[in-house]
């Protein structure tokens, strides 16, 4: 462990700081220096990355990679998948990442966003209705979670009658029940098995949805290999889920607490836009990028990170970087919050962008016109968030009306 800047190794940063207060911890760590040890989410050793230009800087350097291979022996311990749902693009490099991406791009169109608005606000309406007459609701398991996976479903082309199984075994991996160990382990077997009847299906059966336009893309000579096409969807799943779920809770829990801010809002809907950028700057869903490893000596902030160790991007501590977003700790919807990170920066730019961003305001305007009087059912204090620092997401959101 070398640094350029530091005698010996500087010392470790409690991650769970990051999740009780993040704006606290990202105040201290900007304080504190650029860059930072930390105890990993895989419990090893990791750099943290914190300012903005630095964090933009390497979510863009190719010296910073995100195959696993890339890591020195016994660096990495993270989830272990099978093969057919690991070759994903947040585990690969150019050049492979540039050829799924490609072919990718040409079945994950604008027309296949589009044609989601509809179903988008047809879904957002019907959990509305479902829950209007009580008054009252845990807006996560009635809403915001609903909704991203119905999305999903539609996207995938995966059936009604199967979305239960689907979402059951996405909750299970995602929040595994400490108390059933062997529950997280189940549901990848059950979620590869379906996946390959559903692969099987749109093969000898195409619909009008993203999986059988991805099992029909060709590029030249080139198309998708079963083990990708089944990790992309594993992907898809993931990736767009539970973040969403996350941004939609946060952004309601952050308007809730700046009325006049949601009066001004209520006012202007046309504003939406914007306002979701504010918002997941303000309190976004995904706190780090992907784990990279550094293929050689890289030095980031005058520090240098040997080769082969772990490199985590705190995109909640950009995101809270005052040479960058002037008075970060305060929710301002009319900054131009353009330029944040919650989407990621460079190659790996989220592949779901265009959908993330349709889905959050619909969720939110559906939301804010059904409910005039929307207000938070507990206090602040009571709110439990995800033991995680890999995700920044509500347990639960009580609202009324
Ligand atoms: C609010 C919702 C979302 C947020 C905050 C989000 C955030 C991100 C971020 C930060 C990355 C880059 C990770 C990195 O470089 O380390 C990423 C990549 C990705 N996202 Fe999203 N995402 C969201 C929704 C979605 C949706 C709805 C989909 C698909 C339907 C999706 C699919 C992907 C994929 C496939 C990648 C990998 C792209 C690549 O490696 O080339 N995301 N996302």
């Amino acid at each position: 462990m070398s640094s350029t800047t530091t005698p010996g190794p500087p010392p470790l940063v409690d991650p769970s700081r990051l999740v009780a207060d993040p704006g606290a911890a990202a105040r201290e760590l900007h304080e504190a220096g650029p860059v930072h040890r930390i105890a990993g989410t895989d419990g090893l050793p990791a750099w943290l990355v914190t300012g903005y230009d630095d964090v933009r800087r390497a979510l863009g350097d190719p010296r910073l990679a995100l195959d696993k291979r890339h890591a020195a022996p016994g660096g990495y311990r993270g989830l272990a998948l099978p093969p057919a749902l690991d070759a994903n693009l947040l585990n690969m490099d150019p050049p492979d990442h540039t050829r799924i991406r490609r072919l990718v791009s040409r079945a994950f169109t604008p027309r296949r966003v589009e044609q989601l608005r509809e179903p988008i606000r047809g879904t957002a309406d019907r959990l509305l209705d479902a829950v209007a007459p009580h008054g009252r609701a845990e807006l996560i398991s009635a809403y915001a979670a609903p909704l991203p996976i119905t999305v999903i479903c539609e996207l995938l082309g995966v059936a009604p009658g199967d979305r239960a199984d689907f979402r059951a075994w996405t909750d299970a991996l995602i929040t595994p029940d400490p108390a059933r160990p062997g529950q997280a382990k189940e549901a990848v077997g059950s979620m590869l098995a379906f996946l390959t009847r559903l692969l099987a299906a749109k093969r000898t059966d195409p619909a009008d949805d993203l999986l059988s336009d991805l099992i029909a893309v060709r590029d030249e000579e080139d198309r998708l290999t079963e083990d990708e096409l089944m990790s992309l969807a594993f992907l898809i799943l993931f990736a767009g889920y539970e973040n969403t779920v996350h941004l939609i809770g946060n952004a309601t829990l952050a308007l809730l607490g700046h009325p006049e801010q949601l009066r001004a809002l209520r006012r202007d809907p046309g504003r939406i836009g914007a306002a979701v950028e504010e918002l997941a700057r303000y309190d976004g869903p995904a706190p780090l990028a992907i784990r990279r490893f550094a293929v050689e000596d890289v030095t980031i902030g005058g520090v240098t990170v040997p080769a082969g160790e772990t490199v985590l991007l705190s995109l909640a501590a950009a995101h809270r970087d005052p040479r960058r977003f002037p008075e970060p700790d305060r929710l301002d919807l009319d900054r131009d919050a353009s330029g944040h990170l919650a989407l990621g920066h460079g190659i790996h730019y989220c592949l779901g962008a265009p959908l993330a961003r349709m889905e959050t305001e619909i969720a939110l305007i559906a939301l804010l016109d059904r409910f005039p009087r929307l207000a938070l059912d507990a206090s602040p204090e009571e709110l439990r968030w995800r033991p995680s620092i890999r995700a920044r997401g509500l347990l639960a959101l009580p609202v009324r009306w």
